[in-house]
């Protein structure tokens, strides 16, 4: 059977340093991966060229059997949406505008530029996407917030959002849960498992909170120094003494 994620021997240099090396890994249709490692091996790097957003060297990505290339629009098209370890936000703009932005960029629409600069109305398509969108990550009826006065768990959920409207077959999150408390952490990854039970939306989910990665259940990967170095349940990972030695910094 085909898988929704195929990813063949990925590589990525900068300069010198392999930030990257020959990674492969594979994701059924609605089925979750985390992947964690310390910092600086290579997590970022491999996401954002699953993204389009950074070339590999070498090796390919399939979705759904059908090799993905050229720019992040692209992929966004092809249904690849992502969020970002730094959360980027228009700080002046509405829930519903940055929601807004992603939906016509997957759907190609030449009236994104015009978009930014607030000069044209939503269809009553895109409101209506937009207000179930909303409604799915608990912000419902707020479209008109201006999101730079809402706080940090609210932004990730946002952003969170503005992935899930463009309805992508592969989310992938880049420590959505970093700097949130408990509960925060929870409601996120809830409405991602609540998503990808509903859509059959497959996810790739970067985080350094253990508990996170138990939350999500799939399977885990582990990169270090971007070689693959273990790959499996999460009790299964951290059993091994090569990855509790490189990951937890523990004596093998
Ligand atoms: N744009 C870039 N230019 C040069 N080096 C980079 C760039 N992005 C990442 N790196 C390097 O690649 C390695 C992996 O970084 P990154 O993918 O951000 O790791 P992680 O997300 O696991 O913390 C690091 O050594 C980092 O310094
Ligand atoms: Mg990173």
């Amino acid at each position: 059977m085909t898988s929704r994620l195929d990813v063949r021997g990925v590589t990525t240099s900068f300069g010198g340093v392999h930030a990257v090396s020959n990674v492969s890994f594979t994701l059924g249709a609605g089925e979750q991966l985390s992947i964690i490692g310390p910092n600086g091996s290579g997590k970022t790097t491999l996401l954002d060229g699953i993204a389009g957003r950074v070339p590999f060297d070498d090796g390919m990505v399939l979705l759904d059997g059908v090799q993905l290339s050229g720019t992040p629009e692209h992929h966004a098209r092809r249904g690849i949406a992502r969020t970002f370890q730094r959360t980027q936000i228009f700080p002046s703009l509405t829930l519903a505008d940055h929601l807004l932005v992603a939906l016509r960029a997957r759907h190609g629409s030449p009236r994104l530029w015009r978009d930014l600069l607030r000069v044209t109305t939503r269809t009553s398509g895109e409101r209506e996407a937009i207000a179930t969108c909303l409604g799915h990550v608990g912000l419902a009826g707020k479209e008109d917030v201006i999101v730079g006065t809402l706080g940090l768990g609210t932004c990730r959920m946002v952003e969170l959002a503005r992935a899930l409207v463009t309805a992508p077959s592969v989310l992938l999150l880049d420590e959505c849960s970093s700097g949130l408390d408990g509960d925060e952490a929870s409601l996120l990854v809830d409405v991602v498992l609540e998503t990808s039970a509903r859509t059959g939306m497959s996810v790739v989910a970067i985080e350094h909170d253990l508990s996170v990665v138990a939350a999500f259940g799939g399977e885990v990967l582990v990169l270090v120094n971007g070689v693959l170095l273990g790959q499996g349940h999460l009790d299964e990972v951290l059993a091994n003494p090569e990855v509790a030695s490189a990951y937890l910094g523990a004596r093998p």
